[in-house]
């Protein structure tokens, strides 16, 4: 292409076309390099973040006398209109304009003529797009905070229900000490808090402005970076210009917490699995969590726990490409940060749609003519004692037994070894060796052992601080239920 005067693309062309960048540039691009070099079709998502950023600068240009008023009228219109347009589908994306920045721009300029033109001055897509992408995550994070609560309210409720359930406690996945179910959901609970006060951490970080950074080294003309972070409710402005248009670690933050999260949710995906299973039969989840098999009719198959057990690779996936990308990096903004948005985009989808499906799972959903929770696990309680009845998890309690009575630890731990074996030869549990036999073991043992190999007796007994003696567990439910609600 030709820089003659004939040749020139005309002034309404120029709004539509990025492939002519400039007078600089000889050729067009070709198909296959637009789409390769090509955001739109994944980073129009943050449109509105875009447009709310534009206005805050817009605005801090008319404050500053940058810009005129009726510049900023014209650009406050424009982008109402456009607004509009994406709203109700009209807008046409183009991948000409290769993202969502040079499509709302263009567009602008196209309904609003100079004005539209005037918007990117002191502002550089290299700061436009950390913003637009702080912004939305920022969006983001809040929502992910309440449906962390959400799956922390299930959890509670549920366990509200189960304090004097027992089932087996594990270690190596054999049996080991009995456990309020409610206990263990607790666990959880204590889990996902955290990971709610990992995201409110990030967010600190996400929330700070980077616009005014321009392309790389600030920019001459006499910006007010504090009032576009105060119109966008940021808590800090970069201090640095390199790094703010460059560092995407907020992101690889964000998506290492979601990381951590999905392999909590992952955890606890592979416990409703095995509960379910026919050998333990613990638990059950709706049908609509699962699915049958095209073959064997008696299957339910968990797919919906198997599912975010996978999808947790996909997210701690997403934080290898993200650490990955950012590694190999110059100052300042490279385009391979423009790989930042799918990983991120990605993990987010994944994460709110897992703590929702698992808060509907677990809890159940509201019947709006009963106007209560119906639908989350059901519990086999009987099961879960019978199981841990049969693997002597009261064994530690009888050697706690043993001690109080004198013994020192080492002796009892033996001691009931040697009764444990004893009662695995007759098939019984330690509780069904007649007194006689025990005391064979030690003469100290008296009547009062009985309630002490009892299941009851073995949670009762743990009433310390965190421990899964029914009456701690209530003051956990009572401590997270203020908290959550
Ligand atoms: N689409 C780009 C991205 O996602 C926007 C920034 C482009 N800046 C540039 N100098 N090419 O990162």
């Amino acid at each position: 292409m030709s820089t003659s005067a004939a040749s020139q693309p005309s002034k309404d062309q120029l709004a539509t076309k990025a492939e002519a960048w400039s007078a600089l540039f000889s050729e067009p691009m070709s198909d296959l390099v637009k789409r390769y070099t090509s955001s739109v079709f994944f980073d129009k998502r943050m449109w509105q973040a875009d447009i709310q950023g534009s206005l805050a600068h817009a605005e801090m240009l008319a404050a500053q006398g940058i810009i005129g008023a009726d510049d900023l009228a014209s650009i406050q219109k424009g982008m109402a209109q456009i607004t509009q347009e994406i709203e109700s589908g009209a807008f046409e994306w183009k991948l000409d304009l290769e993202d969502v920045h040079l499509n709302i721009e263009a567009r602008l300029t196209q309904l609003v003529g100079d004005a539209g033109k005037r918007l990117h001055t002191g502002r550089s897509r290299n700061d436009q797009v950390a913003t637009d992408v702080r912004l939305w995550l920022r969006g983001e994070i809040d929502l992910i905070e309440g449906l962390l609560s959400e799956l922390q309210l299930s959890l509670v409720e549920v366990a509200e229900q189960n304090v004097e359930v027992i089932l087996p406690g594990f270690t190596h996945l054999q049996v080991a000490q009995p456990v309020s179910f409610a206990h263990h959901l607790l666990a959880y609970v204590e889990m996902f808090k955290r990971d709610a006060d990992r995201m409110l951490d990030v967010r600190k970080r996400v929330n700070v402005l980077p616009l005014g950074s321009a392309a790389l080294a600030g920019t001459t003309y006499p910006l007010d970076r504090e009032r576009v972070a105060k119109t966008l409710g940021m808590d800090a402005v970069s201090q640095n210009s390199l790094d703010g248009v460059s560092d995407r670690d907020f992101a690889i933050e964000f998506t290492a917490a979601a990381s951590l999260c999905m392999v909590h949710v992952s955890r606890l995906s592979e416990e409703l699995i095995i509960w379910m299973s026919q050998n333990f039969g613990f638990i059950r989840i709706a049908d609509r969590f699962t699915t049958g098999s095209s073959i064997m009719p008696q299957k339910k198959n968990p797919d919906v726990p198997e599912l975010a057990r996978g999808k947790t690779g996909r997210v701690v996936g997403h934080l290898m490409g993200l650490i990955t990308l950012m590694k190999g990096q110059p100052l300042a903004y490279n385009k391979d940060n423009q790989e930042d948005k799918e990983p991120l985009f990605d993990t987010v989808d994944t994460l709110k749609d897992t703590l929702r499906i698992f808060a509907e799972m677990i809890g159940g959903q509201i019947n709006p003519a009963t106007g209560k929770k119906e639908g989350g696990i059901t519990v086999n309680a009987a099961n879960m004692r019978a199981a841990a009845q049969k693997g002597y998890a009261t064994a530690t309690d009888l050697a706690d037994y043993l001690v109080k009575k004198g013994l020192p630890f080492r002796d009892a731990h033996e001691t009931v070894a040697h009764a444990v074996k004893l009662a695995q030869q007759q098939g019984v549990d330690l509780s069904e060796l007649p007194l006689a036999e025990l005391q064979a073991f030690n003469p100290n043992i008296e009547a009062d052992v009985f309630e002490a190999l009892s299941l009851e007796g073995s949670l009762n007994a743990r009433n310390t601080l965190g421990g899964t003696a029914p009456a701690q567990v209530r003051q956990q439910i009572a401590k997270n239920r203020a908290r959550l609600v």
